[in-house]
């Protein structure tokens, strides 16, 4: 059985700050340009915030509206009352930049026979929206949503969604995610993983220890 590399999509294959930033950099948005740092970390710690507490309560919606309630937050916090401004930063979420490496690093793995697959909280169409303008498509042979399991990561029914959708078995899977909590979930579940540590923060002190650490995506073909 070929190795079976499993990716988390939002910071770990798409950069979900470069909305903020690139909405900030068009003229007119003084306002966004002075606060666009905490409003983009504001947007996204409320965002896995709600996913969290949407899974323990059993209260699930689709990912898109944790994304909607969480700028609502960010954007009401940090003084910004513009629907225009909230409806350009939601439009930019539908197609985040990949981070430089990634298609490289998913060729490589494609070439050596690895095959590639997203596991995401993102409702399927706005994954579809960001790997289509990112033009990885080519590269994944699956875009698995947790929609299929109706609650969020760290649930286990959703890292049971990699083996109904791929037909492989735990020990088959490389789980690749910059989010801590995620590689927790997905160690305590059995899969080897690896943590993408871009920014050196410390250990998440939960269920389970990251596998392997990497500063970026580019070791991981070494991986598999
Ligand atoms: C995802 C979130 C956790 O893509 O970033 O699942």
């Amino acid at each position: 059985m070929s190795r079976v590399v499993v990716f988390d999509a939002y910071g770990t294959l798409f950069d979900v700050a470069a909305a903020a930033r690139v909405v900030a950099e068009e003229p007119g948005r003084e306002a966004l340009a002075a606060v666009w740092p905490a409003l983009a970390a504001d947007w996204r710690a409320k965002q896995l915030e709600y996913s969290w507490l949407r899974a323990i309560t059993g209260d699930y919606v689709p990912f898109w509206q944790v994304t909607k309630d969480g700028l609502d937050w960010a954007m009401e916090r940090a003084g910004l009352d513009d629907l225009e401004l909230r409806e350009r930063l939601l439009a930019l979420y539908w197609e985040l930049p990949a981070y430089r490496e990634v298609p490289f690093v998913l060729a490589r793995l494609q070439a050596a026979g690895a095959r590639s697959c997203i596991l995401s909280n993102g409702n399927r169409d706005m994954l579809e929206g960001a790997v289509d303008s990112s033009g990885l498509g080519a590269f994944l042979e699956e875009v698995i949503s947790v929609e299929a399991a109706g609650v969020f990561k760290p649930a286990r029914a959703v890292y049971d969604l990699v083996g109904a959708r791929m037909g492989c078995d735990v020990g088959d899977v490389l789980f690749v995610s910059s989010n801590g909590w995620d590689i927790a979930g997905a160690s305590a579940y059995g899969f080897e993983t690896a943590w993408v540590n871009r920014s050196g923060l410390p250990v998440d002190r939960l269920m389970a220890a990251p596998r392997h650490i990497v500063e970026d995506l580019n070791k991981i073909p070494e991986l598999t």
